[in-house]
């Protein structure tokens, strides 16, 4: 085998939204994250309600010390996590951005730089300020673009010592699914034409290139990706049809990456507009500024899924997109179905199209905990399922390798335990070091290592040598 690049950048992610708590400290404005509640993804409350376990999160925000040297004892090469919006423009749309929020990641970052980690930033990761969801709706309207380039701006400014690698919108794709969280949208999703979430797609791909297009003016050694939902999609028989059928749902998630890669609408979107009565406001400049591509793809992955054109087949449960269960996989305890062989499946699919670096920002197994005390009184978590899940997602990151893909790193999703996206559980535990925090808001938030903390830290160590090839 020929292994894993000497600079390959192993690491772990986690979301501000997911981990920082602190949600109206140093001055932080709302996001659309901090009036969700457990279990609803979709419907916004009035006011944040102390159900929401997300405006605590793991308190990161008064913990990062302790959990990036966590990290760092780890190996960590890279962390990727994101700046939260509203701590910086807590409505989005004043001039001036708020001080203590600035301070706040210029320490976070100064933290990862001692131990020679590398921040990785995700400038948007489903944490529109809640203000411009509701007088903007949000991505549908053309001045968020302008209001999230000013954003940018000031931080690129502030970090452009600090921070090499970059990311603009975190599964852009899912916006489809979840327009009020991915797209800030306040209108009911029922209430929305194609032509509406299309239209707000279109500016965010705007608002994603015009980054780009000021990352590259502004920190020129600096690099910016994209970041997509990633789900391969297998047709479910050898039915033509049912090929086809996956042909298309792959293209409603290459649509974004396509964009943001190659700079202009792929040629497929005529006829799906034309069939969907979709006529979108393009400007000239649009046009222009969506020519500034990003210079790596990267992408979540944690299953695949199927397609048919039979009815009677329903949809699994899954990470937000789903599709048909897969009869030859097993599942996780959230339904979400184990395919190590389809991460370089997409890695192939994905290098092949787009013959762009590609980074893995996200994978990962929530699962259920218990944390044990062993005979020397150190508690931990015997974890073993979530390290056979992360070994052999890992085998198959080095089958790409040898296959030729040129991977940049891989960053674990939740390296530290948080609250879950998708649920707002913390009980879905993804990370390497446990946190006792319970779903009913009850613990002391202490610290403590998983058994796969170790065995993490020697797959780094090894640059990847101890994975065991089953
Ligand atoms: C991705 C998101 O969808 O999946 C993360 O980018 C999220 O924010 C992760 O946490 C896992 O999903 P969940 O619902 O298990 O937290």
């Amino acid at each position: 085998m020929i292994g894993f690049p000497d600079n390959f950048l192993w690491g772990g992610a986690i979301a501000a939204n997911q981990a920082e708590g602190a949600y109206t400290e140093g001055g932080k404005g709302l996001s659309v994250q901090d009036v969700t509640r457990k279990g609803w993804l979709e419907k916004p409350q009035e006011f944040p309600t102390e159900d929401n376990l997300k405006l605590k999160g793991i308190d990161f925000y008064h913990r990062y010390k302790e959990d990036i040297k966590l990290f760092a004892e780890m190996g960590f090469k890279v962390f990727r996590l994101s700046i939260s919006w509203p701590r910086i423009f807590p409505n989005g749309d004043e001039n001036t951005p708020n001080e203590d929020g600035l301070k706040f990641y210029d320490d976070v970052f100064d933290t990862c730089l001692k131990y020679g980690i590398e921040p990785l930033v995700t400038l948007s990761h489903y944490e529109t300020p809640l203000h411009l969801t509701k007088k903007y709706d949000g991505w549908r309207n053309r001045k968020v673009i302008d209001f999230f380039e000013k954003y940018v701006e000031v931080v690129f400014k502030r970090y452009k010592n600090k921070v090499k690698y970059w990311l603009t919108f975190n599964e852009i794709n899912s916006i489809t699914h979840v327009p009020f969280l991915s797209g800030g949208i306040n209108t009911r999703k029922t209430e929305l034409t194609k032509k509406d979430i299309y239209q707000a797609i279109h500016h965010e791909l705007v608002a994603s290139a015009r980054a780009v297009k000021k990352c590259h003016e502004m920190i020129p050694n600096a690099q910016i990706g994209c970041m997509i939902l990633g789900i391969p999609v297998y047709p479910l028989t050898p039915k033509p049809k049912d090929v086809w059928k996956s042909i298309e749902s792959e293209r409603e998630n290459y649509y974004f990456s396509d964009i943001q890669v190659r700079g202009y609408y792929p040629s497929y979107t005529k006829r799906f507009f034309k069939e969907n009565d979709i006529e979108l406001e393009i400007t000239e400049q649009d046009r222009i500024d969506l020519k500034n591509t990003v210079d790596f793809v990267s992408f979540s992955y944690y299953m695949s899924v199927c397609a048919s054109t039979d009815p009677t087949k329903k949809s699994g449960k899954g990470n937000i997109i789903g599709g048909i269960p897969n009869p030859y996989l097993e599942s996780s305890e959230w339904g979400w179905q184990i395919d190590p062989l389809g991460l370089r499946i997409y890695l192939n699919e994905l290098y092949d199209r787009y013959q762009k670096p590609l980074f893995i920002v996200e994978n990962g197994l929530g699962a259920i905990d218990t944390l044990v005390t062993l005979e020397d009184g150190t508690k931990t978590v015997i974890d073993d399922y979530r390290i056979n899940y992360m070994n052999d997602h890992l085998v198959q990151v080095s089958e790409a390798i040898e296959d030729g893909v040129d991977i940049m790193g891989y960053t674990s999703w939740g390296c530290i335990d948080l609250v879950s996206f998708t649920t707002a559980e913390i009980k879905k535990r993804y990370g390497f070091i446990y946190v006792d925090r319970n779903d009913d808001g009850s613990g002391t938030m202490e610290r403590y290592k998983k058994k796969s903390f170790e065995w993490y830290k020697k797959v780094i160590e090894t640059n990847g040598d101890s994975l065991e090839y089953k």
